[in-house]
């Protein structure tokens, strides 16, 4: 792996060779370091960071501040990878000119290298205008959270010929407003290969099978740290749930029983 960072011309070239881009969510300083290290491609803040870090049952009350704050931290790692901040709910959908302003300053406060934005076809002379004002965009089909009450819940899309031309059709527009990636959230992996066919950028699913060029997990979801049992299209490699808790156990019985802390940590006169 090359210590180089990531840059969109890197990305580019990966898809032209071929070779899958890892994408993985971080929040804050040290998990953004430890995936840096681990070598995923791209670190994306997303603003999943409402539902596993704030609390939130989706992703609606995350605001623009939240974004920067926790940019910013994943910006302290200093990572190789590309920092790609999310834009949160309405801040990029009233106006070209609206979605500038916010998207310039996730880049300049929160240190994000690009943004993503949910949205298709509608919102491409949004992304024309991000892109000519110098900032990169991901763009983001298929589930797109910041619409859940619309779509009536977190359910597959892009199902049956309507919905998959559609999803090429709004794809085709992000490409050709100059996204340089597109993730494709919970479709059904024939629909994403003809998505990832029919654009020119690189793809990125999430629930959308393997036939996109790169994967992108929720971290909390891949660590086993969620707080409710995780989509089915999600691989646990890890419980650190289960190793936290049993973990804060030991240490509550060590206390109550005058085991911790010993002669080891503690100082002496
Ligand atoms: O907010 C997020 O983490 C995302 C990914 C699920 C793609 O948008």
């Amino acid at each position: 792996m090359s210590s180089q960072h990531v840059r969109l011309a890197t990305l580019r070239r990966m898809k032209e060779q071929k070779k899958r881009i890892v994408v993985l969510t971080a929040y804050d300083t040290p998990s953004a370091r430890i995936a840096d290290e681990a070598g995923v491609d791209i670190i994306l803040v997303g603003d999943s960071l409402g539902n596993v870090v704030l609390g939130y049952d989706d992703t609606i009350p995350v605001t623009l501040s939240d974004m920067i704050h926790h940019t910013a931290a994943v910006a302290r790692a200093r990572p190789r990878a590309l920092i790609v901040g999310d834009m949160p709910f309405m801040t990029y959908k009233l106006s070209p000119e609206q979605a500038l302003a916010n998207c310039g300053r996730l880049v300049q406060e929160g240190g994000a290298q690009a943004v993503k934005l949910e949205g298709g076809a509608e919102i491409a002379p949004t992304v024309a205008r991000v892109v000519e004002a110098g900032i990169p965009v991901m763009g983001h089909v298929g589930l797109t959270p910041q619409s859940i009450h619309q779509l009536s819940g977190y359910r597959v899309q892009g199902r049956g010929d309507a919905e998959r031309e559609r999803m090429i059709r709004d794809a085709r527009a992000l490409d050709a407003a100059g996204a340089f990636a597109i993730v494709i959230e919970l479709a059904p992996r024939e629909t994403a290969r003809a998505v990832t066919e029919a654009v020119s950028c690189p793809t990125i699913g999430i629930g959308a099978g393997p036939d996109t060029d790169g994967q992108v997990l929720v971290l909390h979801d891949m660590l086993g740290l969620g707080l409710s049992a995780p989509p089915k299209f999600v691989k646990a490699y890890a419980n650190l749930r289960e190793a936290m808790a049993r973990a804060i156990e030991t240490y509550c019985r060590e206390v109550r029983e005058g085991l911790y802390p010993s002669d080891k940590h503690s100082h002496g006169e």
